[in-house]
Order: C-alpha cells, then sequence, then structure tokens
C-alpha cells in the first residue's frame, strides 16, 4: 500500500471509531464528567479536531486557521481533565461540525502532498502522528464509556473464548545484545527513537499475561491482606484507597466474583488476561508468584528479537501488519481474549499475547533513549521523561494497529488502572550474574 491510500486508511477508521465512540450516547453523557480522571467524551472529541487543524491543516498544510479561538480551551496542559467540563466547551454538534470541517481541509492537503521536503511531511509522518492521536484518544474514550455507569451502545464481536494450549508457561529468552527502538519506522514516534543496543542477561518471561484465574489465588492467598508482598509505596496506596481487587470486580458475598464490563456484569472468565490493575498490584502479584515485572528492554527483546537471525522485528510474529489472527485490537472486541487465543500472533520462542489484549506494566521508569530528540513537540513525550510514570507496553484490545507495535510505549501513573492494563511475570535465570 503506498503512502497516501495508507493515510487514507488510517485516517478514515479512526474518524468510524471516533464517530462510533461519540454518536453511542446522546448529549448528556456527551457533556458529563464520568470520572475525574477523564475529560467529557465531548472534549476529546474536539480536542482531536484542535490537534488535526494545528498540525495538519496550520503546520502542513499552511492554511489560515479555523477556529484560533479555541486552541486554548484543547490544550491539555491549559486545564486539567476535572475542570475540562466547566469550560466554555463546543457543544456537540458544534464540535462535530468542527471535526468535519477539519477533516475536508485534511483531505485537500493530502490530496497536494508529495510527502517529501520536511521531517514533518516525510513519509507522511504529521499525516500518521494525527491518525495515532485519534486513535489514541478513542481508546481514552472507550476507557471513558468503561467508566460510565451506563451501558453503552457499542457494535462488537464476541472476543475468542477458547485457546490453543500454550506448551511452557514460561519461556527463557537466552543472553544477548538486540536492538531497542527504532530510527526507520517512518511512523514511529520521538521516544521510540533512535535505535540502540542494549544488552540483555538471560532471563525468564511468562509466556501470557497473568490470567484472572491466577490473579484470584493471589486474592484467595490473602494477597491484598500481606503488606511484605507489596512495595511500601504501594502497601501505602493498598490501604488508602482500600484496594482489594481489580476495578470493576464485584463480589456477591456467596464466593463468586462478578465483572462489569461497559455497564453489563458477567461472571468472570479465569482464562483472561486480568485487566484493570495498577502497577502496585502487579508488583504484589508477581512477588506473590516468586516474581518480578519485566524490564522495558526485557519485554522488548521478547517481543522483537529473532533467534535465528538477530535482528528487531517490527512484531513478535514478524514485520506483516497485525490481522485478526495474530491480536486482539482495534476494539473488535470489547475485552481481552482467552490465553491462547492467537497462536500464530506468538514470537518464535513462544511468547504470546504480547501485542494486543491488554497493555502491560514494566518495572521501568520513562525515560529518554540514549540520543533522544524531541519530535515534533516537546508535549508529546519529553516533558513526562523522570516523572512518576511507569511503562506500559503492547497494546490492549482497545489500540488501534496504527498505534502500536513492539517498539510503541505508552505510560502512566503507577496507581492507575482506568486504563485496559494487565501485566505479565519476569524472573532471573538462576546461576545467571547480573
Ligand atoms: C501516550 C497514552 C500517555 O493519552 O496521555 C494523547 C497520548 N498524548 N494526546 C495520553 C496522548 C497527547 C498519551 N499517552
Ligand atoms: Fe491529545
Amino acid at each position: 500500500m503506498g503512502t497516501r491510500e495508507k493515510i487514507e486508511t488510517v485516517l478514515t477508521r479512526a474518524r468510524a471509531r471516533t464517530d462510533g465512540l461519540t454518536d453511542c450516547v446522546d448529549a448528556a453523557e456527551l457533556v458529563a464528567q464520568h470520572s475525574p480522571l477523564m475529560s467529557p467524551l465531548v472534549w476529546d472529541l474536539a480536542h482531536i479536531g484542535n490537534q488535526e487543524e494545528l498540525w495538519l491543516v496550520r503546520d502542513v498544510g499552511g492554511l489560515e486557521p479555523i477556529r484560533h479561538d479555541i486552541d486554548e480551551l484543547y490544550d491539555a496542559f491549559k486545564h486539567s481533565r476535572n475542570t475540562r467540563p466547566s469550560l466554555p466547551l463546543l457543544d456537540p454538534d458544534e464540535a462535530r461540525k468542527y471535526v468535519r470541517t477539519v477533516r475536508d481541509k485534511t483531505w485537500n492537503i493530502l490530496d497536494s502532498s508529495t510527502f517529501r521536503g520536511r521531517r514533518l511531511e516525510e513519509n507522511g509522518f504529521a499525516f500518521g502522528m494525527i491518525a495515532q492521536h485519534e486513535q489514541q484518544h478513542a481508546e481514552t474514550m472507550l476507557a471513558t464509556h468503561q467508566l460510565r455507569s451506563g451501558a453503552a451502545v457499542l457494535t462488537a464481536e464476541n472476543a475468542p473464548r477458547v485457546g490453543a494450549a500454550i506448551a511452557e508457561d514460561e519461556v527463557v529468552i537466552p543472553v544477548g545484545e538486540f536492538t531497542m527502538g527504532t530510527s526507520d519506522d517512518p511512523w514511529a514516534l520521538d521516544n521510540e527513537r533512535p535505535a540502540h543496543p542494549v544488552n540483555v542477561p538471560a532471563f525468564v518471561i511468562d509466556a501470557a499475561p497473568v490470567t484472572n484465574g491466577r490473579y484470584f489465588e493471589f486474592i484467595d492467598d490473602g494477597g491484598y491482606r500481606r503488606p511484605e508482598l507489596w512495595s511500601e509505596r504501594g502497601w501505602a496506596h493498598r490501604l488508602e484507597v482500600g484496594l482489594e481487587a481489580p476495578q470493576f470486580w464485584e463480589h456477591d458475598g456467596c464466593g463468586t466474583w462478578w465483572r462489569r464490563k461497559f455497564g453489563v456484569v458477567e461472571p468472570l472468565h479465569f482464562q483472561e488476561p486480568v485487566l484493570h490493575v495498577c502497577f502496585f498490584e502487579a508488583e504484589a502479584f508477581a512477588r506473590w508468584d516468586g516474581k518480578r515485572l519485566p524490564t522495558e528492554g526485557e519485554w522488548e527483546k521478547a517481543a522483537r528479537w529473532d533467534p535465528f537471525t538477530g535482528r528487531s522485528r517490527r512484531y513478535p510474529w514478524g514485520d506483516d501488519e497485525p490481522d485478526k489472527s495474530l491480536a486482539n485490537l482495534g476494539q473488535r472486541h470489547l475485552g481481552p481474549a482467552v490465553v491462547g487465543a492467537y497462536p500464530s500472533g506468538a514470537s518464535p520462542l513462544g511468547v504470546h499475547q504480547l501485542i494486543g489484549d491488554v497493555w502491560e506494566w514494566t518495572s521501568s521508569s520513562f525515560t529518554p533513549y540514549p540520543g533522544f530528540a524531541a519530535f515534533p513537540y516537546r508535549e508529546y513525550s519529553e516533558v513526562f521523561y523522570g516523572g512518576d510514570y511507569r511503562v506500559l507496553r503492547g497494546g490492549s484490545f482497545g489500540t488501534d494497529p496504527v498505534a502500536c507495535r513492539s517498539t510503541f510505549r505508552n505510560w502512566d501513573h503507577p496507581i492507575r488502572r482506568q486504563i485496559f492494563c494487565g501485566f505479565r511475570c519476569a524472573r532471573d535465570l538462576p546461576g545467571v550474574d547480573r
């Protein structure tokens, strides 16, 4: 597929999803604040259009501003999420009209683009960046729907409920240097760059994400009542907010756990990856299991390194784009699939479901790679480096393929769990010097 066609595909797919997530509820729901952690849906909608206006219409296209007056309202750094409902935002119909006006201009700019010249335009980077931005907000809007009290009328197929048996629970990743990050993936964002060699001692990683069933055993074994399993900060947080189970789990008092999923309560499925746990819960589970979380470098090596050629791939299965047989991405399903559901998406060494299903917490803080340079704006990554964030990898069922690859880095505060996050564990290989 050529660059122009690829851009048409990803921008069209992003808008169909944005429309679905904002047309499925009435105006009152769009302007309401469903959680102090989230923006009103109508803010995300106009913010998507405003970023597109800033980067594609004004910068790439060199056109006059459409709505210069609203830039400040939709600048994520000017107003915190919990204050956004009281701003004089565009109402739902105005926001819809605005994003359509911007998109019409974007199509004209795309028609005359050569994808050469400035770095922003090289290989259609700005278009790719804006498609990724829209899809990131679509995932955020999906998380807002999960936090809403009502059921969302979102169309999706049921996630696969039958998985293949996975040969080994854990996989050994041998010692050796691998290439982390990328310098040649044209739409990779600044924090994924540049490619650089990283030496990783041999280690062991779980072949699949931790399941609800295993997590239930942790709870049942007193996991939430044993401070020795938790970090000091984690335990203080667990006490402060009264953590007792993953978010959206409900106990019926008769020994059964249920899970609320987009407004519908259903029995917990034990073979699905656990979802909506914070970093501190993931850490405590890992200690209970005699393991630890993988570092970001270990995770990426497991997800990219080809043991036969030594080169780094774009995905665990190779360089081909994801499809529905390889990974659970793109909101095709409204939840993770059971473990073992994507055998063809496994890495050559047999690590499953690294891409899709659930974002996976790593033990690493969000820091720049050696040689990092902010591009095209400091507020995407650079201002978050060194903050209180942990890196998550691999994307979730709610992540579109355009914003997901083995180099992609997400980050959030270690107490957050409203995003579609889970984890897998790792451990040192006995006898290996680290
Ligand atoms: C990379 C997911 C942490 O949502 O805060 C959206 C993506 N940056 N608009 C976020 C983002 C600017 C970002 N994350
Ligand atoms: Fe944004």
